[in-house]
């Protein structure tokens, strides 16, 4: 018996994964219990230059008459129409799949779960969260004893990366950007990256798989990193903190759950904070096991593929052994915390003339609007009398925070320059 494979796609990741399916072939199919055979590739452009290893006898544009001649498909193309076509008529014909494609699933997850379960095939998804980082496998089953209570992430290695190098090499934003696509972390539309969508499809699939509730990427939260300025980041560094993309995922005693991408100040002690260049760290706090932490590459060709790799060699050997993968697991209604009561302390960045009863006039509205002010600091910036001042905050609901800042923007008190969240110790 011989386990035939398709792989759809051949961009940095699918690249990889033909390497090593190649050059690793004997090992893998040892592991899988049948020898593995890469029977075609499928791409949109077959004259386009493409790495040494690849065979070009394997490569066709007809993805549908690939899926036929395969048991197991590998999706690897990215965006969401064109995958998810193909992705159920494999479903649909029986075949296995395996998808590092995270926004094809926190968009239909549910569609493609459903439809597996009804043509008992399986679907497998490690690559989709934190490349190399065996994360999913860890939520879905080294955790299926536990209780999970919260995630917290550093889920995209292109934003890691560029606000490690704008915090240690006070690089400009844009520049930090350009380096990061030609290391092949970016997306191509570095877009999903920076603005934070590429994280919040990844913490929506923990979410689903830690909680057990569907959770669509648009329940997630999302705040990008473009409006991070070297200000916002020497301020935080003066307050003992970095700033990170943080992914969170938690779920309160009443079972609601908040999901959310936000630039987050990471106090510097946080296993998080020390997290540098494009590697993925995944914070999780459950009942029993307390904290666990998982560290590693998240981006890139050859780690990604790793984890693609994973998912071929359990798909292939359900294929020798029989039985299924660890199915969907849905244990009711998702029920979300509002974006108005959702809790964090805050770091709010403002710009004040410095003048007899300022403070007094500013902590009035945090006084007003029931939000705790843990510190304040004040720095003069300019010797006209205008002075950085910055407020932490305990933790507070998300419309009490809103409420303080227009009453500061009404009166005209202080001009707010930055609004972030802060994560917990
Ligand atoms: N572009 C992603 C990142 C990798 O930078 O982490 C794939 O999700």
């Amino acid at each position: 018996m011989t386990i035939k494979i398709a792989l759809l796609g051949a961009g940095t990741v699918g690249s990889q994964v033909a390497r090593l399916l190649k050059e690793e072939s004997e090992l893998l199919s040892a592991r899988a219990g049948a020898p593995l055979e890469l029977v075609g590739i499928s791409v949109s452009n077959i004259d386009a230059e493409r790495d040494p290893w690849i065979d070009r006898d394997l490569l066709t544009t007809d993805s549908t008459a690939l899926i036929e001649k395969a048991d197991i498909v590998i999706e690897l193309i990215g965006g969401v129409d064109l995958p998810r076509k193909l992705v159920l008529h494999a479903l649909r014909s029986g075949k296995s799949v395996v998808t590092g494609n995270k926004a094809l699933l926190a968009e239909h997850g549910p569609e493609i779960y459903d439809l597996a379960k009804e043509k008992n095939v399986d679907v497998y998804y490690e690559a989709a969260v934190a490349g190399a980082v065996p994360v999913v496998y860890a939520v879905r089953e080294s955790l299926a004893g536990d209780t999970v209570r919260a995630i917290q992430g550093i889920l995209n290695g292109t934003t890691n990366y560029i606000l490690d190098e704008m915090t240690t090499k006070g690089l400009a934003f844009e520049d930090v950007l350009k380096v990061a696509q030609d290391l092949g972390y970016a997306e191509a539309d570095p877009t999903a990256d920076v603005d934070g969508h590429d994280a919040a499809a990844k913490i929506a699939i923990l979410a689903s798989l830690a909680f057990h509730k569907r959770v669509h990427i648009d329940d997630v939260h999302v705040e990008g990193i473009r409006s991070i300025t070297a200000e916002d980041i020497a301020a935080a560094t003066t307050g003992g903190y970095v700033i990170k993309l943080i992914a969170t995922a938690t779920q309160d005693d009443t079972g609601k759950i908040d999901v959310r991408v936000n630039p987050t100040l990471v106090p510097e002690a946080h296993p998080l904070a020390s997290i540098g260049g494009s590697f993925n760290a995944v914070v999780i706090e459950a009942e029993a096991a307390d904290r666990l932490m998982f560290y590693g590459r998240g981006a890139g060709g050859a780690p990604t593929a790793s984890a693609v790799l994973s998912d071929v060699v359990a798909a292939a050997a359900k294929r020798v052994v029989g039985g299924r993968a660890p199915q969907e697991i849905v244990l009711g209604e998702s029920e979300f915390v509002s974006a108005d009561d959702s809790c964090s302390k805050y770091f709010i960045r403002m710009k004040v003339k410095d003048h007899v009863g300022v403070l007094a006039e500013l902590t009035r509205y945090f006084a007003d609007a029931g939000v705790s002010i843990s510190s304040v600091h004040q720095e003069e910036i300019a010797a006209d009398g205008d002075v950085s001042l910055t407020v932490t905050t305990h933790s507070a609901r998300a419309a009490d925070v809103a409420a303080t800042i227009d009453s500061i923007n009404q009166a005209q008190t202080a001009e707010v320059v930055r609004v972030l969240r802060v994560g917990d110790e």
